[in-house]
């Protein structure tokens, strides 16, 4: 597969201090590109210096085989970008946020008519198209954006941060429109603070912190590269907590212990099983889930092993809350 996106030795200062410090990496059209790391690891910047919002104080880019810094019009064709905020205007609806978006591309009347209805219909979101946006709940508002970024029908997709902040029915949701736009041949980058929707998603993770690549590699690799299994945690309510132990025993061999409402497993016991099936699986059999979450040991380990500092040292006190996946009942 040719190389849709190329960077180069990547270097951006502000001031004396360096945020993204010699970056190489390069994306395979078809690919979805994970930027794993910790919050000021340099992944927006990174993103930022992509989509040529910022300067490189060193380094290139090439995207198509383009130098970004020079074609910045053909790349913005190119390229859907949705930040870490959601950004749609709660004031218009549904509809008049994606029509704005359709000019700002320079879509055609009769283009922008069909873009739009397509956008309304993969956001799920056609019976309240006439709705203000502000209206909306997260979930909502964050599908309106995402189409709103694809509205130009870019070859590629950034997405920094997607599912920071949602619920655990709007990050599945989520990650299942991010990979049907892959499907459709959309190459995505995203960045993530979450091992597991790295796992989940990403053919190919590059592992960031303090503006370094410490780790590239695809999910596997990465793992192979820490000695340790991982623990999943989950809470539940004392009733369901032994009948959930049953579940991961039968359906995943997994050895769980049980603590009045909490449940942990040794991922390390059956090593093939992924964070995903074990969800998919639990949400399937409804059984009453409040948090689920995969401990990064292995996680903290690449770091360790590649920085001598812990993941947990350099996310700061916020990471355990960011690191479960909340459901909202
Ligand atoms: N415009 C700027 N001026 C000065 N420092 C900046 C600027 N933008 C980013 N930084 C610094 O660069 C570092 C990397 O920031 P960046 O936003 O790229 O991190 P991130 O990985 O996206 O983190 P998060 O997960 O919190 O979004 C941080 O220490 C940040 O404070
Ligand atoms: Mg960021």
């Amino acid at each position: 597969m040719k190389n849709i996106i190329e960077i180069s030795h990547l270097v951006k200062k502000f001031g004396d201090f360096t945020a993204v410090n010699d970056i190489s990496f390069n994306i395979e059209a078809g690919q979805i590109y994970g930027i794993l790391g910790p919050n000021g690891a340099g992944k927006t910047t990174t993103i930022s210096l992509v989509l040529g919002i910022e300067r490189p104080t060193a380094g290139k880019i090439l995207v198509d085989g383009m130098d970004n810094m020079h074609n910045k019009a053909k790349v913005k064709q190119m390229i859907g970008f949705m930040t870490q905020e959601t950004i749609v205007d709660s004031d218009l609806t549904a509809h008049e946020n994606l029509e704005i978006a359709a000019r700002l591309y320079h879509l055609e009347p009769e283009e922008a008519r069909q873009a739009i209805r397509i956008a309304l219909e993969e956001a799920e979101l056609t019976e309240f198209k006439d709705k203000p946006a502000g209206t909306f709940s997260g979930g909502m508002k964050r599908r309106l954006y995402l189409v709103k970024s694809m509205i130009h029908a870019p070859k590629v997709l950034i997405l920094d941060e997607p599912t920071t902040g949602l619920d655990v029915h709007n990050r599945v949701q989520m990650w299942e429109h991010i990979r049907q736009l892959n499907a459709k041949g959309v190459t995505i980058i995203l960045t993530t603070q979450y091992l597991e929707e790295a796992e989940e998603l990403c053919n190919k993770i590059s592992v960031i912190d303090h503006g370094r690549i410490i780790a590239t590699g695809t999910p596997s690799e990465l793992k192979r590269m820490v000695s340790k299994g991982q623990v999943l945690e989950i809470i539940t309510t004392r009733e369901a907590s032994g009948k959930i132990a049953k579940v991961l025993q039968s359906a995943f061999s997994l050895n769980a212990t049980v603590k009045e409402d909490k449940i942990e497993a040794y991922m390390e016991s059956n090593p093939l099983i992924t964070f995903s099936e074990v969800l998919h699986r639990l949400m399937k059999e409804k059984l009453p889930l409040i948090s689920i979450s995969m401990h990064l040991p292995t996680m903290d380990d690449v770091f360790i092993k590649l920085t001598g500092s812990s993941l947990r040292d350099s996310v700061g006190e916020n990471k355990s809350d960011r690191e479960r996946v909340m459901f909202r009942r």
